[in-house]
């Protein structure tokens, strides 16, 4: 059993327990926030064993061996830091921190403790489609480009049209579309194609300065890949990889739920549509990973999920530099 401790108590949280209890693979021993009635109704609701306001306290915890952080983006660094230094595993919401040189402070704590891992819960590449594409895509000659879309208007856009100036939306915390939606893109582009040898970043400004919306193009040797994404506005527009004859279809690029082959006029279902809690993919992996860390394919996925991590957060990096984006560090 993987026992679990939690930072953030907002509905993705819950989210994230509602599939680990599905899973069944882990418990929640511990939960953080920093009010204590908070902290102690998401502990009873959740079945929490016990609930914190102080997060030196927290990470003590000693039945905890896991912590799940979900935080506002610019808190992530410390409490990942943290909890690697109180020898916690550590499961992070995207972006998992705000540059290359925050990564490499997480990874070299990692690499002192390499029995522990540091997970970005990245959800898109963990699901039955984005596996399928994978395959696919593995025995094709060439690509010639992709588009991936991913735009889901914020309801939390309106709170700035009323003056407001919430987390997600406030440079301060890491905040803007690059970042929260951005980044799943980028993770489908950079797990399918690597690492482009240019990329750039068009950003469109809201008036709490950080970008809404945007465009980002990236540069393979030989193909573009283009990928838009929206706090600000919807899209229903699929997502596609093609090259020559062969095309793929993604309902979604961030979502990841279903995905479609063509060649020419026959349509092949590449994976059926997921409709259940999209953590539980993520979760499941995470899950072998944690409960056996020792063996030669735990360690293999963990190299794996830091390199990804790794190259996904250059890719972010250079985007948001191209664009004059700096984030707090
Ligand atoms: N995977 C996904 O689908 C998904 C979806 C949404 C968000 N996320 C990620 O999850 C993380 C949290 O996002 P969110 O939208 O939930 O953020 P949020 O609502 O701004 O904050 C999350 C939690 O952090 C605490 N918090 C809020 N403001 C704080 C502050 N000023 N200082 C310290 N703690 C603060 C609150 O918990 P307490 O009041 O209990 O301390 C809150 O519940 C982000 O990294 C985001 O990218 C992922």
């Amino acid at each position: 059993m993987i026992n679990l401790g939690t930072i953030g108590t907002n509905w993705i949280t819950e989210r994230m327990l509602e599939a680990a209890t599905t899973i069944g693979a882990y418990r929640l021993q511990a939960v953080y926030s920093r009010h204590s009635a908070t902290a102690a109704q998401f502990a009873h609701d959740h079945a929490g064993q016990r609930s914190y306001t102080n997060l030196t306290d927290f990470f003590n915890d000693e039945q905890v061996d896991t912590v799940y952080i979900a935080s506002p983006n610019s808190l992530h660094f410390q409490q990942i830091l943290q909890a690697l230094r109180h020898h916690k595993n550590v499961i992070v919401e995207k972006p998992a921190v705000l540059s290359p040189y925050q990564l490499q402070m997480i990874l070299d704590e990692q690499a002192r403790q390499p029995d522990l891992q540091v997970l970005e819960a990245a959800r898109n590449v963990h699901m039955p489609a984005f596996k399928a594409v994978e395959q696919q895509l593995a025995t094709w000659d060439h690509v010639e480009g992709a588009e991936f879309n991913f735009s889901q208007y914020s309801s939390r856009y309106d709170q700035v049209l009323a003056g407001e100036l919430p987390n997600v939306f406030n440079r301060k915390f890491g905040g803007g579309v690059l970042t929260d939606l951005g980044i799943y893109p980028i993770y489908d582009a950079v797990a399918l194609f690597g690492v482009p040898q240019q990329q750039f970043y068009y950003p469109t400004w809201i008036k709490t300065g950080v970008d809404g919306k945007g465009t980002a193009r990236l540069e393979y040797d030989g193909f573009t890949v283009i990928l838009n994404f929206s706090k600000i506005s919807f899209s229903n527009q699929a997502s596609e990889i093609y090259g020559g004859r062969q095309l793929i279809t993604i309902d979604n690029a961030g979502e990841f739920t279903q995905a479609d082959y063509f060649t020419g006029k026959e349509q092949q279902q590449l994976s059926p549509a997921y409709r259940d809690n999209p953590m539980i993919p993520e979760m499941t992996d995470f899950a072998a990973l944690l409960e056996q860390p020792n063996t030669r394919i735990a360690k293999e996925r963990g190299n794996r999920e830091r390199q990804l991590m790794k190259q996904v957060n250059q890719v972010l990096d250079r985007l948001a530099a191209s664009a004059g984006i700096s984030y707090p560090q």
